[in-house]
């Protein structure tokens, strides 16, 4: 008994036959499906779906942002669920530090007063915030740009104080929607790296969702979702793109292509376009299968 309580310590997030319907009778959609899940605490896991898979719905049940239509999420052994409405605003700010695809910084702030607002809203002002807000900026490798407005910093350099501004508060966990969407490849490797890299030396739990298979690679586990279920892997159905490495499933993409035999599925017609244009270099992409 005394071992099993010490194993459920270290849960950090115990998501319990998790389901969420978005609408009712012939529109319903089931976005989530009875998802059951232990993370652990300082755990980096990321979901990965194709577009549609129920990843945004799963992060926002998890924070507290959206109602789960059955099932329970337990945070740190607190029922999210049971908080009376009134208390969720703070549950959120003190528990989790949310990181999305695009950084929606305050274009009117500086990095440093972008931070400082988040700490100011859970009630941390003056002098001391800014340090640590400044502090959080370096580690971030952004000494150079504390005094930068949003319209002055490339896209990286947005997301990184959006990751300073997910942990202003100290959340123990971080949640980040498709964090390198926007990104170009190498710059979001770079985040991503950064991302982890401060997760760990802060001992951080953090989910990642994204249809970025790269994304696999700065995470202790991966898990596959498809239509809104947790899976040991996908299906025939979802395949990857192998320009951009971005899920795809196959039935719901027009740009597709045979090449040497081999069908190819691609997200865009960008995608394609490049693909035709030196299939070789990606056609043995490791990923795909
Ligand atoms: N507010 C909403 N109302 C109705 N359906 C929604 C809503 N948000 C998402 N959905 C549907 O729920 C499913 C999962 O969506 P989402 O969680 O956004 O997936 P992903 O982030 O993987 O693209 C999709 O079929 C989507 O169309
Ligand atoms: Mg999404």
């Amino acid at each position: 008994m005394t071992a099993q309580l010490d194993k459920m310590d270290h849960v950090a997030i115990d998501l319990q036959h998790l389901s969420k319907v978005y609408g009712s009778g012939h529109v319903a959609v089931k976005a989530i499906d009875d998802v059951s899940l232990h993370v652990l605490e300082g755990e980096i896991v990321a979901v990965m779906g194709p577009s549609g898979s129920g990843k945004t719905t799963l992060l926002q049940v998890i924070g507290a942002l959206l109602k789960p239509t059955s099932g329970d999420v337990i945070v740190n052994g607190t029922s999210i669920s049971a908080c009376p409405e009134g208390s969720l605003c703070q549950v959120r700010l003190q528990t989790f530090g949310f990181i999305f695809q695009t950084p929606n910084l305050l274009s009117a702030l500086t990095a440093v007063q972008n931070v400082e607002l988040a700490m100011n809203l859970a009630g941390a002002k003056g002098e001391k915030a800014r340090q640590k807000a400044r502090q959080l900026l370096e580690e971030l490798n952004l000494e150079m740009r504390l005094g930068h407005r949003p319209a002055n910093l490339s896209g990286g350099e947005q997301q990184r104080v959006a990751i300073a501004r997910a942990l202003a508060n100290d959340p123990p966990i971080l949640l980040a929607d498709e964090p390198t969407a926007n990104l170009d490849s190498k710059t979001g490797q770079g985040v991503m790296e950064l991302l982890r890299k401060i997760a760990k030396d802060k001992g951080k739990t953090a989910v990642i969702v994204s249809h970025d298979l790269r994304i696999r690679y700065f995470a202790d586990r991966v898990l596959w979702l498809e239509d809104g279920r947790l899976r040991p892997r996908w299906s025939e159905g979802v395949t990857i793109d192998p320009v951009c490495l971005m899920a795809v499933e196959k039935d719901k993409t027009t740009n597709v292509i045979e090449y040497e035999g081999e069908k190819f599925y691609f997200c865009s017609l960008e995608c394609r376009r490049e693909f035709e244009k030196a299939p070789s270099r990606f056609k043995e992409s490791k990923l795909r299968s």
